[in-house]
């Protein structure tokens, strides 16, 4: 199918030159996208603009309404858009499923706001004056959104743009292009006032540059690699945007002497070959206690038997394709550094070429032990199914190894003491820490986003997306028919 940008409730064809869609399990193509311009972006803003002003004066639970409807839509659809996002992703059925349900609870927790947006109302130190809060929208808002989760994740940013009363102009990534397409169809369905939601398709450079560099765009939500992530940031300093990205995490789970091995390896094969190692919380790091060390590689192998690999549309397929051929490319440099670095390759290490894998882009699920801390393979963001075991002595040094590399997203522990978990949560320097469970998972009504190099301090999801996509602003009404001087000492 040849997408068309979604621009003030139109399909506009601008004979633009195009890219091809391609499913990564296959190497088909799937459809093309157009190569848009400025032109394409100046027009998304002003259709945006436009509609903003009308917008932000529907009241905040009727512009909830359409969220419902939405949301209902996406539910009727759900197996329909699963499909399609196994085909143009990649990631296996019944996470595509999984995926789409993220969106669902989205519209339907974020449509729930519209009847909170909660500001607060405070005593005013003079007489007869009342004082109080409240989140006013900003206006129109960027969202450049990932391949990895191309639904959930542009659901996270766009969903609370619109109940707070914000319209918006979405880039979607050029691998994952036709969830946008559907969710534009959505929006036509549920007659979605015109020119509230945009998307233009078209690469990072020419439009993602268009949209932070636009005066008319006050607010970029970027969800993506931490280099574009912090070109985003430089540029949108410049334009002094309000910022919030979203970019790598090298998550780990840790894995104590008192630990349910089962457990834990469960945990470690579901998130770190789960995606095939494509979410940003994905688990890249185990970090073992040195005294059930040997007995965890030894059951993770064995569980690892078990993984299936193929076209993530076949039910019983475990772990699907990566997103393209770069990616492969770049999974496979890492396993390179790794070995060239002296780690010990348990398992994988491959890129798999026996028919019918070959036509598509798959990586052999790795384990690398033996790894140092600071090795490059245990630093670096790698985006694949390749975990690096780090052996600690205890607690605390498990705590440094995870707070050691740049970022900081995710990180698990599996211990059965009540003490070590505590202290644990308390000290681990991430914005997400599971207890006895993998590194991924992530719920839409609880923050996400992370410390250090991993964010900018903002979060996706949960009630703190809204911090994102709204000002406060603070109304004193002064009903005393006196000038009362605040913060005047007589
Ligand atoms: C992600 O990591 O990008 C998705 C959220 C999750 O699975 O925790």
């Amino acid at each position: 199918m040849d997408l068309k940008n979604f621009i003030g409730g139109e399909w506009v064809d601008n004979n633009l030159q195009t890219m091809p869609i391609i499913n990564p399990a296959t190497g088909d193509q799937l459809g093309t996208i157009p190569l848009s311009t400025k032109t394409e972006i100046d027009a998304a803003v002003n259709a945006a603009k436009k509609a903003q002003k009308h917008w932000a004066l529907v009241p905040a639970p009727k512009r909830a309404d359409y969220l419902y409807e939405i949301g209902f839509k996406l539910k009727e659809k759900k197996e329909y858009l699963a499909q399609v996002l196994t085909r143009e992703m990649g990631k296996v059925i019944e996470e595509a499923r999984g995926e789409v349900q993220e969106g669902i609870d989205m519209a339907l927790y974020m449509a729930g706001e519209g009847r909170r947006l909660f500001g607060e109302t405070t005593p005013s130190e003079l007489a007869n004056k009342f004082a109080m809060s409240v989140r006013a929208p900003i206006g129109v808002v960027g969202l450049i959104t990932p391949w990895n989760f191309p639904i959930a994740i542009a659901t996270w940013k766009a969903f609370p743009a619109l109940v707070a009363g914000n319209t918006f102009v979405w880039k979607p990534s050029n691998e994952t292009p036709m969830m946008a397409y559907e969710l534009a169809k959505i929006f036509e369905e549920v007659d979605l006032p015109k020119g509230v939601a945009n998307i233009v398709f078209g690469t990072g450079p020419t439009i993602g540059t268009a949209m932070v560099e636009h005066p008319d765009i006050r607010v970029i939500s970027f969800t993506g690699s931490t280099a574009t992530g912090s070109k985003v940031a430089e540029l949108g300093g410049k334009h002094l945007k309000k910022l919030s990205l979203e970019m790598g995490g090298k998550n780990a789970v840790i894995v104590m002497d008192d630990a349910d091995l089962d457990l834990a390896v469960e945990g470690i094969v579901w998130s770190a070959f789960g995606t095939a190692g494509q979410r940003c919380t994905a688990c890249s790091r185990v970090i073992v206690h040195s005294s059930v060390k040997k007995v965890l590689e030894d059951k993770l192998l064995t569980a690892m038997e078990r993984i299936t690999i193929g076209d993530g549309l076949d039910p019983h397929v475990k772990v699907g394709p990566v997103i393209n051929r770069a990616a492969l490319e770049k999974i496979n440099h890492y396993v390179g550094i790794g070995n060239q670095e002296g780690a010990t390759l348990l398992t994988g290490g491959r890129i798999l070429t026996e028919a019918p894998l070959d036509r598509g882009f798959y990586f052999e699920p790795t384990v690398f032990t033996d790894v140092n801390a600071d090795m490059i393979i245990a630093q670096e963001e790698i985006f694949g199914p390749v975990i690096s075991i780090i052996e600690v002595a205890n607690l605390d040094e498990a705590i440094a190894v995870n707070n050691s590399v740049r970022f900081g997203l995710s990180s698990s522990i599996f211990s059965r003491d009540v003490n070590t978990i505590f202290k644990a949560q308390q000290l681990l320097d991430t914005g997400i820490v599971y207890v006895n469970a993998g590194t991924t998972g992530a719920e839409i009504h609880l923050p996400f986003g992370g410390t250090k190099g991993t964010g900018n301090g903002h979060r996706d999801s949960g009630q703190a997306a809204l911090d994102v996509y709204t000002e406060w602003k603070s109304i004193y009404v002064d009903y005393s028919g006196t000038l009362q001087r605040a913060q005047i000492d007589t």
